[in-house]
């Protein structure tokens, strides 16, 4: 039987690949695609979730979501994604238009439609389901679990102590993390590990296809990018969510209590992992400490060549 999976997401280069792989993959439906804003602003990331979904020839529902944090600034990623949000990347214009229902409602909608079956992918600021779940308590029990990249147990990479799609809505990601729906959290502990070589991605180039092709002109960008933070690879957060949900041997996990800071004066926006059990509390998140990199890189390969395989959708015609 197929998961049943929703995408919240800020494409964003690594949500693009992380949704071209789900969309590639047969033992997921994906029911929906939610956006927010993070990487680039909800206008953007909303267009980009089409034109993927398009490029992928699957018509998968897209709701977009809140633009701005509940409470925090709004930040952006705009230096490592570029402006679009793709590093200008060539996609097919979108082949139809977003919902009319903001995300918070079709979460709210999806999680009615398959109580106790539908699982969160959550690759952006956590903004939406947190509304969600506010906005709509019965939405609680009936999401099956809520997997996402964020956070990390040691260091940041938003500043020394935060991960972005933390620290883009801290207050947000503290309230998911107390909703009581099963989390499953892969930090910067694991998703910096899903990394590609520059070396490893001219090898992807040269396999080429029709997705994977453009795929890797945005990791072009990304790779620029990381240059210049003095790292010759880049760190495919997002696309490890949908790989483990595939592989679950790919990253060990362990229960841990997570919870958020908020209004910290160094920390704001770090998760806080108990990993000793100080605070004497009960578990709310499996958390990643360890990968298979080489079988992460293997199964996303796998995945991004499978759209060249005979009989695989061809993109969507677009409107433009
Ligand atoms: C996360 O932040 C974003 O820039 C990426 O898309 C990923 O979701 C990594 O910290
Ligand atoms: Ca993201």
């Amino acid at each position: 039987m197929k998961r049943t999976i929703l995408i919240d997401c800020d494409p964003g280069i690594d949500d693009a690949i992380a949704i071209m792989m789900a969309l590639a993959a047969p033992e997921l439906e994906v029911v929906g695609i939610t956006t927010v804003g993070g990487n680039v602003g909800a206008e953007a990331t909303t267009r980009n979730a089409l034109a993927l979904a398009t490029l992928a020839g699957r018509r998968v529902p897209v709701a977009r979501g809140r633009d701005a944090a509940l409470v925090a600034e709004t930040k952006r990623a705009e230096s490592v994604h570029g402006l679009d949000g793709l590093g200008g990347a060539r996609l097919p214009a979108p082949a139809y238009a977003e919902e009319k229902a903001p995300a918070w409602e079709f979460i709210r909608d999806m999680a009615a439609r398959y109580p106790g079956q539908l699982e969160i992918a959550a690759i952006g600021p956590l903004s939406n389901i947190a509304m969600a779940l506010s906005a709509y308590p019965e939405t609680r029990s009936r999401i099956k679990g809520i997997h996402l990249m964020g956070g990390s147990i040691a260091y940041g990479n938003a500043t020394p102590a935060a991960e972005f799609n933390i620290l883009a809505d801290p207050h947000a990601a503290a309230a998911v993390f107390q909703s009581g729906v099963p989390i499953t959290m892969l930090g910067l502990d694991v998703t910096n590990r899903a990394s590609l070589s520059a070396r490893g991605l001219e090898d992807l180039r040269t396999v080429g296809g029709r997705v994977l092709t453009p795929c890797c002109s945005m990791l072009d960008h990304y790779l620029a990018a990381y240059r210049t933070f003095g790292r010759d690879s880049l760190a495919l957060h997002d696309p490890l969510v949908i790989a483990w949900l595939l592989d679950p041997a790919l990253v060990t996990l362990e229960p841990y209590y997570v919870a958020v800071e908020t209004d910290g004066q160094y920390a704001t926006g770090k998760t806080v992992v108990d990993i000793h059990s100080v605070a004497k509390r009960p578990p709310n998140a499996l958390v990643g400490v360890e990968l298979d990199p080489d079988g992460f890189v293997a199964l996303m390969t796998r995945l991004l060549r499978s759209y060249d395989a005979p009989g695989a959708p061809g993109p969507l015609q677009g409107l433009e």
